[in-house]
């Protein structure tokens, strides 16, 4: 699987790797990588050989600087974008992925940059990272889920003040805020990275997969709903 015009794809091992790759534009997301990512992660969600997924971003500046603002302002009407969503809705794929999804974060996270990374598990980001929402400021929603993903990682306080003010955080903010699980140097990145899903590709796929889902699944639920939820995950383990 190749020949992505935004996106590179490789898989070592059991691990893939997602590399949103239009650098010469700081990965901003376009209708292309929309398109290439739906594409991408169909196969990977079908892929038993694919244990753990590895997202990052090609070239020194940033992990991905939000919505490409140059196609933005072509944008198809309100009407036809809520179509297309209908039928390639990219952000329910991330959600329903069963892999455990790891971001590794460098330089500018913002707008879709961070929205992606929250539909990660695990986030890891080097040191020079920055995170920000600089939508509300554009006179716009965050349309990838934020309002609704930011809260569940970092409760209501600290993701009114990104939403609403727009300021950015730097990696040792958000590590303090819990955004990012790790904080490690910009060479470290990729190593890091790898090496956790290493770990958890060495894990029993199932096993792994059904906590992921417990996890996901059960922070909606009411706790009663929840323990009887990781007991029929628990009980669909075969030994
Ligand atoms: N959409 C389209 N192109 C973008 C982009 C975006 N969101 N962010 C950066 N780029 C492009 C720039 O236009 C520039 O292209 P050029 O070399 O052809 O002029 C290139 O990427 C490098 O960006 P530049 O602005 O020169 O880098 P910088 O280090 O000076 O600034 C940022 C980096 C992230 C602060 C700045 O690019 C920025 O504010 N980007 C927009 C962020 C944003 O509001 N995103 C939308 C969220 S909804």
């Amino acid at each position: 699987m190749n020949g992505f015009e935004t996106v590179l794809y490789e898989k070592h091992q059991s691990v893939a790797h997602v590399t949103l790759n239009r650098p010469q534009a700081l990965n901003a997301y376009n209708v292309q990588m929309r398109d290439d990512l739906y594409e991408v992660l169909s196969a990977i969600r079908v892929d038993d050989e694919a244990r753990v997924v590895v997202f990052s971003g090609a070239g020194e500046k940033a992990f991905c600087a939000g919505a490409d603002l140059r196609e933005f302002l072509t944008a198809p009407s309100a009407v036809k974008a809520r179509k297309i969503r209908a039928v390639r809705d990219l952000w329910k794929l991330f959600f329903s992925m069963p892999q455990p999804l790891i971001a590794a974060l460098h330089g500018y996270v913002l707008g879709s940059g961070i929205e992606i990374s929250l539909f990660c598990d695990i986030r890891i980001a080097s040191e020079d990272v920055v995170f920000g929402l600089p939508e509300v400021g554009l006179g716009i929603l965050p349309a990838a889920g934020a309002t609704q993903t930011l809260p569940r990682v970092l409760g209501l306080a600290g993701s009114l003040d990104m939403l609403l003010t727009g300021r950015r955080l730097t990696g040792q903010e958000a590590l303090a805020m819990g955004l990012v699980n790790k904080l490690v140097p910009r060479d470290k990145l990729m190593e890091t990275a790898e090496e956790m899903a290493k770990k958890i590709a060495s894990y029993h796929p199932a096993v792994v997969q059904n906590a992921k889902q417990a996890v996901r699944r059960g922070m909606d639920l009411p706790l009663d709903q929840g323990l009887e939820l990781e007991s029929r995950l628990a009980s669909q383990i075969k030994r």
